[in-house]
């Protein structure tokens, strides 16, 4: 999910509805607003509040005919956990009188027990949301304090937040308004992203920095258990226990980027298209032509980062993990040091038993994914234990966000570079996580020796030659898998095969066709497809196999063989070789060596899946369910 809150002396709902729109990759299932609008003569200040289930344009269109007057304001917009995306459980979420309006990002862990405190003193919930409960806890606070003599007033509200706070177990990062307090915001933080925007005499919060493009490039990051009161005067920062804090504000660079789908029907396609220059700024950074023989690498790790590492451990979710277990490869089959890859959301709550001099690397192009950023914390205090040994709790970042939350947790980033990545389903961000990988991998290799200097070379010769291969590769793929793409209007199943350094891409491949054109797709190691799969195969089932010259060349083509015999039509992606005439189409890929495939083998992968969820019409950026990042656990 996304928030966004305002206060200043211009109309807020406007720039609430832009923040929102540059936030609607985090989820858009539904979106909704409220303002703290100015009574007429004798009436009292309210909250205005607008939701819409589905699209933020639906709100926009909400807005534009009913109006939400104020120059206060939150906004939401939502992947749903609690509760169906419908207009009840959109946010903001009100208490019974209405008063106080509350936006949330992240999980209240107890609300279960919250709800039914509150039901037994009467409390009507209007949602099955966990954020309900957090503005009538706010609200039985205010009553509380207004009964016994206060006034309303700012502190007041900050206090009613600062208490209920200490209540809520769980994941938040949130906004509050009151209609009785209609020049005070109350924001705050736990394990949530949430930054500060300041403006002139106006603020702007947002969960992530990108809604603040455009408005201003001085922020204040909040930090875990901070609290904020924003008045068009000034920030008032506190900690939990009620403490003032002071910090300064840190200017942004980049945060201009203006996002632009230029010729392109969508994003994905034009960041598809992107690829060949992703390498190129990565080569250029990392693999420069004068590098060092024995070091060609550039990476900021000294001797004794490389020599003192004993295993790694990679922790990632979705297509990030793809990209790891391709990195898992690597460093074991080519820099020859134990890697395991393990899907975060696992590793967390059944990690390894601890071993020393060993690096831990999170991926994830948001660097904002819950379960990824929480597995790296809990991995690094379980760590911490392990004494004389200046790695035990050594992790390495590598996401597409140099500012993003896992570049606060983790010290140690290795940026991917790749620009936005606008479509839910990550393209270029994939390919620069394989490049931080082949760039760990060669200098691991190098620096331990594990490689002959040949060797070493040949693979940096083959990276240099990629941009090239890979423009002349998407060109071609374009027009072949918009052709082959027709072939799948009705299908409903997909078997994805690949061996080796190749069978994470296949893994990719069903994952990419999965999240866009909802048809079902399986990835298997080749060799794994007659111990079950293969019970699925006949005529309509195709089945896409990965194909590269090298150690298990033979033996992808005949397990391609054994489906053909079931009447599965069979897709190639490899070179064009006599062997390879097996199959029924073919999505070549020039000859190359195993190690560099994965960088191209994807491209067609990619498009495939592009092409069939377009020509079904779908919605192929914003694919229903999905968000570009998921910041619950
Ligand atoms: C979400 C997206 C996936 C993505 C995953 C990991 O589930 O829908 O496409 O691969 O998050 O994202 P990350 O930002 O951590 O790479």
């Amino acid at each position: 999910c996304g928030i966004v809150a305002f206060i200043g002396s211009r109309e807020a709902s406007p720039l609430l509805l832009d923040g929102l729109r540059k936030l609607e990759y985090r989820g858009y299932d539904s979106a909704g607003l409220a303002t703290v609008t100015i009574g007429e003569k004798d009436q009292d200040d309210f909250v205005t509040c607008k939701r819409a289930k589905g699209k933020l344009v639906n709100l926009s269109e909400l807005i534009e005919k009913e109006g939400a007057p104020g120059h206060l304001g939150i906004g939401h917009t939502r992947w749903a956990t609690h509760g169906k995306p419908e207009e009840h459980n959109a946010h903001p979420h009100r208490d019974n009188s209405g008063e106080v309006a509350v936006v949330q990002n992240g999980i209240i862990e107890n609300h279960t027990s919250l709800r039914k405190k509150l039901e037994g003193k009467g409390v009507q919930f209007l949602s099955q949301t966990d954020t309900e409960v957090i503005p009538h806890l706010i609200s039985h606070e205010l009553d509380h304090f207004l009964a016994n003599g206060s006034s309303p007033s700012r502190s007041l509200l900050l206090q009613a937040v600062q208490k209920v706070l200490g209540l809520l177990e769980g994941a938040y990062a949130i906004a509050v308004i009151w209609s009785k307090t209609p020049d005070a915001l109350v924001v705050a933080k736990r394990q949530a992203s949430l930054v500060i925007g300041l403006g002139e005499g106006e603020f702007l919060c947002a969960s992530d920095k990108p809604a603040l493009t455009g408005f201003t490039r001085t922020i204040l990051p909040m930090e875990d258990d901070e609290i904020a009161l924003l008045t068009p005067l000034g920030i008032e920062l506190y900690d939990i226990q009620g403490k003032r804090k002071d910090r300064s504000p840190v200017v942004l660079s980049g945060l201009d980027q203006e996002i632009d789908k230029q010729h392109f029907r969508h994003f994905m396609l034009k960041e598809i298209h992107e690829q060949p220059e992703t390498v190129e700024l990565w080569l250029s950074k990392h693999l420069p032509i004068h590098a060092p023989i024995d070091s060609p690498i550039v990476l900021p790790y000294d001797a004794s980062f490389y020599e003192s590492i004993e295993q790694i451990q990679i922790l990632a979710c979705g297509t990030s993990r793809h990209a790891g277990m391709v990195g898992a490869y690597l460093l074991e089959q080519f820099a020859g040091i134990r890697t395991s890859v393990f899907f975060a959301s696992e590793f967390r709550y059944a990690p390894p038993p601890l071993s020393p001099h060993t690096l831990t690397i999170g991926v994830t192009q948001s660097g904002e994914t819950a379960d990824t950023l929480a597995a790296l914390s809990m991995e690094h205090q379980r760590r911490s234990v392990l004494d004389n040994n200046d790695f035990a709790s050594f992790q390495l970042g590598i996401t597409n966000s140099s500012e993003s939350s896992l570049a606060l947790q983790v010290p140690n980033i290795l940026d991917i570079g790749a620009g936005i990545e606008v479509g839910v389903a990550a393209t270029k961000t994939f390919l620069g996580q394989l490049l931080a990988f082949y760039g760990l991998a060669i200098s691991f290799a190098a620096r331990r020796k594990s490689r002959s200097q040949e060797e070493i070379n040949a693979l940096c010769e083959e990276l240099r030659s990629i941009p090239k291969q890979l423009k002349d590769l998407v060109k071609e793929h374009n027009q072949l898998a918009e052709s082959l793409a027709h072939r799948f209007a009705d299908t409903e199943d997909v078997i994805f095969l690949g061996r080796g350094i190749n069978y994470p891409i296949a893994l990719e491949g069903a994952l990419k066709l999965k999240e866009i054109s909802y048809i079902h797709a399986e990835g298997y190691p080749a060799g794994e497809m007659k111990h079950g799969p293969i019970a699925l195969l006949d005529q309509r089932v195709p089945v896409i196999s990965i194909a590269t010259e090298g150690i298990v060349f033979e033996k992808v083509l005949s397990n391609a063989q054994e489906a053909k015999a079931r009447d599965a039509s069979l897709i190639g992606i490899c070179p064009q070789t006599v062997e390879t005439q097996i199959f029924d189409s073919l999505l070549p890929i020039p000859k190359v060596s195993e190690w560099i495939s994965p960088l191209l083998t994807v491209i067609p992968m990619q498009l495939l899946s592009y092409y069939i969820a377009a020509q079904r019409g779908l919605d192929v950026d914003q694919p229903r369910n999905l968000a570009k990042s998921v910041t619950v656990e």
